[in-house]
């Protein structure tokens, strides 16, 4: 895996993603949505062994801070509607993963990034970790999906009040507002991601995948999340691990998933 703004390691498959540009704050220019776009649309999709993704920023300040507002210089409507569909279709692709993606957040979770960490599947945050969608004092509004996701997280209310004011949340308030997960010590939240991911994937990476489809068409208007629901619920009754999982459960010993 090659990429320019993006530092990749494999263990266990488990893939930590480092979004490095901590001088500009990690912020996401165009060619750092490409590499996004290359790795969930194409390299991560090969890794047969691959059991989850944490999606971090390099440094200690931030996870990232926006979309790199250093491109927005000459921006015409043209150019900034393909700017917000570019960005929905890579953040739809990270939702949309088949394996769990966790944000690992450690600063600074702005614009563009709490979009990011959003279209995550769970976030865990440093007690340093602050979120917002400032964009409204660039005289913008988000384009990276934050008008909807932020609402799905944090109710409609909450999300009004951060979008309008482009007021920032600490860790210990996005927790108890439901936008992340967890809080941990600043340092671990890479570790605390690693673990989560070793637990789920210990569990059945059909029945995970299937998980997330189902949950993902709840928000997709248009299906109707519950019919969707029967239908995952089905492919999963056709693997051999549920036979295992079953089987297992019956005999009181440990499932051993083989992943089909
Ligand atoms: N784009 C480009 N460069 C950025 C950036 C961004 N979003 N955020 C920070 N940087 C750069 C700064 O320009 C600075 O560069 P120089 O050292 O070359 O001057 C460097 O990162 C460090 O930043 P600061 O000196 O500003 O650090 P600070 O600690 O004083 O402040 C901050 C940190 C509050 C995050 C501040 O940098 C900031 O407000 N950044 C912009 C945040 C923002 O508005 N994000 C939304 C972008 S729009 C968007 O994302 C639209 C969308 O939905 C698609």
């Amino acid at each position: 895996m090659n990429y320019k703004n993006l530092i990749t390691t494999y263990n266990d498959g488990i893939l930590i993603v480092t979004i490095n540009r901590p001088k500009a704050l990690n912020a996401l220019n165009q060619q750092t949505l490409e590499d996004l776009r290359q790795l969930f649309g194409n390299d991560a999709l090969l890794l047969d062994d691959l059991r989850g993704v944490v999606l971090t920023g390099a440094g200690e300040k931030a996870f990232v801070a926006g979309a790199d507002i250093t491109e927005f210089i000459g921006l015409d409507a043209h150019e900034g509607l393909d700017m917000s569909q570019n960005g929905h279709d890579i953040f739809f692709r990270i939702e949309r993963f088949h394996r769990p993606v966790i944000a690992a957040v450690g600063g600074y979770a702005l614009g563009g990034g709490c979009e990011l960490a959003m279209a995550c599947h769970l976030r865990v945050a440093s007690e340093k970790a602050l979120f917002g969608q400032p964009e409204v004092n660039l005289g913008l509004i988000p384009g990276y999906g934050g008008t909807q996701r932020l609402v799905q997280y944090v109710g409609k209310g909450r999300a009004l009040e951060m979008l309008m004011t482009a007021d920032m949340i600490d860790a210990q308030k996005a927790l108890e507002w439901g936008l992340v997960n967890h809080v941990v010590p600043h340092g671990s939240q890479v570790d605390k991601s690693v673990e989560i991911l070793k637990k789920i994937a210990k569990k059945a990476p059909v029945a995970v995948a299937k998980t997330i489809a189902a949950v993902n068409a709840y928000f997709d208007n248009k299906k109707d999340g519950f019919s969707q629901e029967v239908i995952e619920f089905a492919q999963t009754v056709k693997t051999d691990d549920f036979k295992e999982g079953a089987s297992a459960f019956l005999e009181k010993r440990k499932a051993i998933f083989k992943g089909n």
